[in-house]
């Protein structure tokens, strides 16, 4: 297979990340005889740095003109710390959403025996957790405008939704319901916000023409808490755009840490392809960025094109990669395996599934480089 991905790696530890997933992908591409054509571009604060647009013209027509796009992360301090910016990172990535029309945001959680010591809660609270959570993503608070009073002292931020962006993105979670355990949770605050009540009318609707999924409705404060309490109850959760954002980076705990979770963006043009965690400033350069998230992400990129074999070879390389206790330092303290190693091994993994690495000598080997 031939395909066109557009690269942009962003921000932060962003394009540590995005080469590590680009070995894993060379990799497949080697064993499965496939070409892959990437195709980079500038996003964030490194656009703005460069063109003063953090999304620029020709990073756009890359992505329409792509078959996937694969990003990094957006976001650096100097604009964190100037409330004042007129120009942010993030908007070239909201944009970005927005123009690609990918409003499915669908972030994947499931734990894998053996694995669990990894997790930030208690191994025997996150055996056997599956579930997916749909994010909607180019609508709700993110998108319904902002305002300043003239003098400056009141802001305001609307939340809109419309039935047809609801029903949309819902009837992705209810056919992905269907083909799993049947079960999907909304998430909402429907107790407080006249969005979250259109959200329940539609939902209780479709209900009705998808009669094999059983639908139930949590509020976000609740789901917040039983998302890390017991997270096997859930099967599909269907959440407005700022509740998934928050509620995403609350269950990667589940697994181990922000740096495990990978995203799929589904819509109306080219989908994207993300790790759910940010540019985290701290880590650039450090070597300690964590990749597997965006080794995974580029996993689901395949599997959306059908190379389902493809997919499972870099998920069975990161549950080898961990099986083998080499991690990065925040799920192992112990651990001097860098962000580069780590896909390099990965990629080792890929290449020939019988490698098997000592860990003796990564430690020793990685020992002279850190
Ligand atoms: C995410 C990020 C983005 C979001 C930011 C960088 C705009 O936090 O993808 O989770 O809030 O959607
Ligand atoms: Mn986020």
């Amino acid at each position: 297979m031939n395909k066109k991905i557009a690269i942009l790696p962003g921000d932060g530890v962003g394009p540590d990340v995005i080469e590590q997933a680009q070995k894993v992908l060379d990799a497949i591409a080697e064993r499965f005889g496939h070409q892959f054509d990437y195709h980079h571009a500038d996003i964030g604060a490194t656009a703005i740095n460069k063109s003063g647009d953090p999304l620029p013209e020709y990073t756009l027509e890359t992505c329409l003109n792509a078959d996937a796009v694969l990003l990094g992360a957006v976001g650096h301090p100097s604009f964190d710390n100037n409330p004042k910016a007129k120009m942010r990172p993030e908007q070239g990535l909201l944009r970005l959403r927005k123009e690609l029309g990918i409003y499915a945001n669908i972030r994947p959680v499931k734990t894998s025996p053996n694995l669990l010591h990894y997790s930030a809660l208690k191994a025997e609270n996150v055996k056997g957790v599956d579930f997916v959570i749909y994010r909607e993503l180019t609508g709700g608070i993110y998108f319904g405008g902002s305002s300043r009073s003239e003098d400056g002292q009141t802001a305001t931020d609307i939340c809109r939704y419309s039935t047809a962006e609801v029903e949309r993105i819902a009837r992705k979670a209810f056919e992905h319901a269907a083909q799993r355990r049947g079960k999907l949770t909304l998430v909402d605050k429907a107790n407080v916000l006249e969005t979250s009540r259109l959200w329940r009318e539609v939902i209780q609707d479709l209900a009705m023409e998808y009669s094999h999924v059983a639908v139930n409705m949590l509020y976000i404060d609740n789901a917040a808490t039983r998302i890390l309490l017991t997270p096997q109850q859930f099967d599909i959760i269907l959440t407005p755009n700022l509740f998934g954002d928050v509620l995403s980076h609350v269950a990667s705990l589940i697994t181990g840490s922000i740096g495990m979770l990978p995203s799929a963006s589904l819509g109306d043009k080219t989908p994207l392809f993300e790790p759910i965690h940010g540019s985290f400033p701290y880590a650039t350069d450090r070597g300690i960025a964590n990749p597997i998230a965006a080794v995974l992400s580029a996993a689901l990129l395949l599997e959306h094109f059908k190379l389902r074999k493809e997919a499972k070879a870099i998920r069975t390389a990161v549950t080898g990669l961990l099986r083998q206790g080499i991690a990065t330092i925040e799920l192992d303290p112990q651990m001097i395996c860098d962000t580069s190693q780590i896909g390099d091994i990965l990629a080792a993994y890929i290449a020939d599934e019988d490698y098997q690495l000592r860990q003796d000598v990564v430690r020793a080997g990685a020992s002279t480089i850190i």
